[in-house]
């Protein structure tokens, strides 16, 4: 079965997953029967163009190398912004990777539903709308009959969302709680090891794991929205940003990460929900836990999240939460899933 995809947002994670997507494509046909077209690429920095026929995506991956933009693409036609891509392209596969604003979901959010509207399924690593309105928008989805899929929000290509409502259902799952930004555990991990916040920073940002605006990051908003998606999409909660109490990575000095090795302990930007007296309660802060704690040793970019259940106990996966092919990745596991379901 073939798909057609359309990106919205070329930026790291699109890049990523057209890399895989080339490097895997005689793969993906001879294991799962999943051939594709990228027929069209919209971003608002880098240029949008469209060819219903499909693009020739080496190109596109080769034109954002050498000029940053798409522009110079040979053929096709150019300039449609995202929401006309969504509606009017014969994508059947919207991918919706355009950046993450937690406090209103767009531009995301009108993209969403676009694409439902429209009668196209949807594979985002958006956290924002989903954060902020999976409720409503998944009721979208399903009204419409297209498929809604979001893995690569919580933890890039780990399985986490998938995971817990997939494989773990049946379970009540009363906690959720680990670490679940990778810039701030990359600086944390780096500060250890004597270098200073700014220049920890730095790196996260070139290494392509911080966001847009790395406050995102470093003051816990990542990791909250991450909180919430769990909260709502695994939880079945009704949270909202103003329910999760915050603290990000700030206020640490190096001192303080000293004075934690000194007593055999570690800083962790920790995210928690569980389910208490009839309702969730939910949190990011930052926490010092003992060397012991297997969270302690999960350091770099890497993500853990425990799952508390009532059928196995606790139940952890220990993977990649940022990253380049990490995060591209997280959209062809939910590609594959997709097209798993389309060809029952
Ligand atoms: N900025 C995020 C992180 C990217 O560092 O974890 C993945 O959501």
């Amino acid at each position: 079965m073939k798909h057609n995809l359309a990106l919205v947002g070329f930026g790291v994670v699109g890049q990523g997953l057209v890399e895989i997507l080339i490097e895997k494509a005689e793969d993906l046909k001879k294991r799962h029967g999943f051939d594709y077209s990228v027929v069209a690429v919209s971003d608002i920095q880098k240029g949008s163009v469209y060819d219903e026929k499909g693009l020739e995506i080496q190109k596109l991956l080769s034109l954002v190398a050498e000029n940053g933009n798409i522009e110079g693409y040979p053929r096709g036609i150019k300039g449609w912004d995202s929401l006309k891509t969504i509606t009017e392209s014969n994508a059947d596969i919207i991918v919706e990777l355009s950046f993450t604003n937690i406090e209103t979901g767009e531009p995301a959010m009108s993209h969403f539903k676009a694409a439902f509207e429209t009668g196209k399924h949807l594979v985002t690593t958006n956290k924002g709308p989903v954060a902020l309105a999976y409720k409503e928008l998944a009721e979208m989805a399903e009204e419409k009959g297209v498929q809604f899929r979001i893995e690569g929000t919580v933890m890039s290509g780990t399985p986490v969302v998938n995971l817990a409502t997939l494989c773990l259902a049946g379970n009540d799952i009363r906690e959720i709680r680990g670490i679940l930004n990778g810039t701030t555990n990359y600086i944390l991990t780096e500060m250890e090891k004597g270098q200073s916040y700014e220049a920890a920073l730095k790196q996260a940002q070139e290494l392509g794991y911080a966001e847009a605006v790395p406050d995102a990051d470093v003051e816990g908003w990542d990791a909250l929205a991450k909180v919430l998606i769990l909260s709502n999409v695994v939880m079945g909660g009704a949270l909202k940003v103003s329910d999760v109490e915050r603290e990000g990575i700030t206020k640490i000095t190096l001192e303080d990460i000293r004075k934690a090795k000194d007593a055999g302990k570690r800083w962790k930007l920790i995210g928690q929900t569980r389910k208490e007296n009839g309702s969730i309660k939910a949190k990011v802060s930052p926490e010092m836990i003992p060397t012991s704690d297997p969270l302690a040793g999960v350091g770099g970019a890497t993500n853990a999240l425990t799952f508390d259940t009532d059928l196995l106990g606790q139940v952890t996966v220990v993977g990649a939460g940022a990253g380049k092919r990490e995060t591209g990745y997280s959209v062809l596991t939910d590609l594959l899933d997709i097209h798993r379901t389309l060809k029952k």
